[in-house]
């Protein structure tokens, strides 16, 4: 009996292992998803030196800001300085937030290539984050999909508080399908499923998952988890396990939503890193580097770093 648990133990962990994607894309949310909500003002040099030093890690995907309202984040209100000074031609696709026509239209003028827009699985967040309901924030963004069509643009679509709302608490794993399955039909090439608060644990995770994956691909689903309960790795290694190849995370744990109380930082990358490489899945990302850039905007924040790993290897 104790031999056939033996047995079985190790054939489960050889299934599982198969079915982890051998190389994961990560999506960079630091400069954007991170100091939208910090409390100081960030000089835009400092800011585009973080996005620099992070370009030289290997991520090739980095968010680098929002053309949101100034009045609503005055944080990101240096938007276009930033994306300016940004080398739009290289390899790296630098995202930027894009909640209406009008941050569209800024997001253009200064030379995005990729733009997100972003809705939520639940109606009170929708109208605290974007004035609007779920609806009506689909509607905003549909003159945006058309006119990212005639300027070759790419889209990322993100549904906030997939695993929990500050304002409505549990959130039905049916609606945060019905929201992704909405922006995949208007054009979106993926949808980021976003914990914003960071309530989820594996078991939800899992729950959500099965959902979502019975109607949709895992090619076209990305995961975005927060790290308020110390549960974003273990919730990433579910997602890894049904397939899902791309993550986003936050160097140095950077993070959270000014319009979600509660929520810390997203899951640090380099703790991200850490386990991915450990797991023999390739990410193209040098984690020394990775540190380094971590420790930059930690310093300049005069905060510790959030990320366990580059605290340990510091
Ligand atoms: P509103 O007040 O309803 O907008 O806000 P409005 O259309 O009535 O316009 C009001 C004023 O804002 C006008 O100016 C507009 O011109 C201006 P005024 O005439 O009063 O001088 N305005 C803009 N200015 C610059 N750029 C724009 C823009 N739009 C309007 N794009 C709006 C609606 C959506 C604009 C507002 O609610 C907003 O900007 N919300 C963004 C909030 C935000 O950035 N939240 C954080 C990002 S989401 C997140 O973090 C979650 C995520 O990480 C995933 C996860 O963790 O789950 C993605
Ligand atoms: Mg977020």
């Amino acid at each position: 009996m104790i031999l056939l648990k033996k047995v079985l133990n190790l054939l489960s962990w050889q299934i599982m292992n198969n079915l982890l994607p051998s190389k994961v894309k990560l999506v960079e949310v630091g400069p954007r998803d991170g100091l939208q909500n910090e409390s100081v003002n960030i000089p835009t040099d400092i800011k585009v030196e973080l996005i620099r030093q992070l370009g030289s890690t290997g991520l090739s995907h980095i968010e680098a800001t929002s053309f949101v309202s100034p009045k609503w984040v005055p944080q990101l209100a240096d938007a276009a300085e930033v994306l300016g000074a940004l080398d739009l031609s290289s390899q790296i696709s630098y995202g930027v937030l894009t909640p209406n026509q009008k941050g569209f239209e800024r997001a253009l003028a200064a030379g995005a290539k990729e733009v997100a827009v972003f809705a939520a699985a639940s109606e009170s967040f929708s109208r605290k984050n974007t004035n609007c309901s779920i609806e009506e924030s689909i509607e905003r963004f549909k003159p945006i999909m058309k006119m990212a069509e005639e300027n070759a643009v790419q889209v990322r679509g993100y549904v906030s508080c997939v695993l929990g709302c500050p304002y409505e608490g549990e959130i039905a794993p049916q609606k945060v399908l019905d929201v992704s399955q909405l922006l995949l039909d208007i054009g979106c090439y993926e949808v980021s499923l976003g914990d914003t608060i960071g309530t989820g644990n594996a078991g939800s995770t899992k729950t959500l998952l099965e959902t979502v994956l019975s109607s949709l691909s895992c090619d076209n689903l990305a995961v975005h988890f927060h790290n308020t309960y110390g549960q974003a790795l273990a919730n990433i290694l579910v997602a890894l396990q049904f397939g899902i190849s791309t993550i986003d995370s936050s160097v140095a744990g950077l993070g959270g939503c000014p319009y979600a109380k509660g929520a810390t930082g997203n899951v640090a990358t380099e703790d991200v890193v850490y386990m991915l490489h450990g797991l023999n899945i390739e990410t193209g990302i040098d984690l020394p580097k990775l540190i380094q850039a971590g420790n930059y905007i930690s310093d300049y924040l005069n905060r510790e770093n959030q990320s366990q790993v580059a605290r340990a290897l510091s």
